[in-house]
């Protein structure tokens, strides 16, 4: 049976929490998703991940949705989210036709906005709709750029990202991404709002976690924010496997008489 966003919702009341990672492409989310993650999300930040972008903004609503499609084709269990790209949501009508094409040409369960209340709008329309919404607060990539600066240090700052979040929840968002906040205003925010909150950058006490999967491979060895865990070396380990296919070839090793027809 596949997660819809109302199970989603409920793993919060039941006290499991959520896992979510960010990834692009079919072989990516089939693993994933045979390995149990809640949440496929198809990250904006394929822009830096994949297409080797200095921040987020470089990638369109066509990018998107060929990565959406990849993703969506895979995945059996977990919810698909797809991250709504900058400027693709610059007003409610906007906001309607694209996350419509999430869904419609990309086969996503739901979308994903960054903002609070300049996007209140938009996030009202798209819930009154049925559309599946997931909010995103704190450090903003679509607004910020490539710099982890954590937000909400300062009492007014946390008071806005608060305010927003409560906001989100009662709108009716089925969870919310918190970027890059201190652990304490995750955890009041948290505890302040009904639905999930899914940290990244923002401590434990969130209802859930977001990584972007390469991080967590280790593939991305020039990026290393403070909050990611690397569960492995791929890099070093598909260096090794590239460079010893190089050596045999170069040798005459490869093919064998075994490989050949
Ligand atoms: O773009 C992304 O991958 C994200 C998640 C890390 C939350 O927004």
């Amino acid at each position: 049976m596949k997660l819809t966003p109302k199970n989603i919702y409920e793993k919060k009341q039941a006290g499991s929490k959520i896992t979510v990672l960010s990834l692009y492409d079919y072989p990516s989310a089939r693993i994933a998703d045979e390995a149990g993650v809640d949440i496929l999300m198809i990250g904006d930040s394929v822009a830096m991940v994949l297409l080797g972008h200095e921040n987020t903004l470089g990638v369109t609503m066509e990018h998107m949705l060929y990565h959406t499609v990849a993703v969506s084709q895979a995945v059996r269990k977990g919810l698909v989210v797809a991250d709504m790209p900058a400027h693709s949501y610059d007003d409610p009508e906007i906001a309607l036709k694209n996350a419509k094409r999430f869904l419609e040409e990309g086969h996503a369960d739901a979308v994903k906005l960054e903002g609070g209340s300049k996007v209140l709008n938009q996030v009202q329309k798209l819930i009154a709709l049925g559309i599946p919404v997931m909010g995103h607060l704190g450090m903003l990539p679509q607004t910020s750029g490539s710099q982890f600066h954590v937000q909400g240090k300062t009492p007014e700052e946390a008071k806005v990202i608060l305010e927003d979040a409560k906001m989100l929840d009662r709108l009716g968002v089925f969870a919310i991404v918190l970027e890059c906040i201190p652990a304490k205003l995750a955890a009041e925010i948290t505890q302040a709002v009904k639905c999930p909150t899914i940290g990244i950058g923002a401590g434990p006490e969130t209802d859930g976690q977001v990584l972007v999967l390469q991080d967590i491979l280790g593939i991305r060895s020039n990026v290393s924010p403070r909050f990611v865990r690397r569960y492995a070396d791929l890099e070093t380990i598909i260096k090794k496997a590239v460079q010893s296919y190089c050596q045999d070839v170069i040798k005459g090793q490869f093919p064998s008489k075994k490989e050949s027809f």
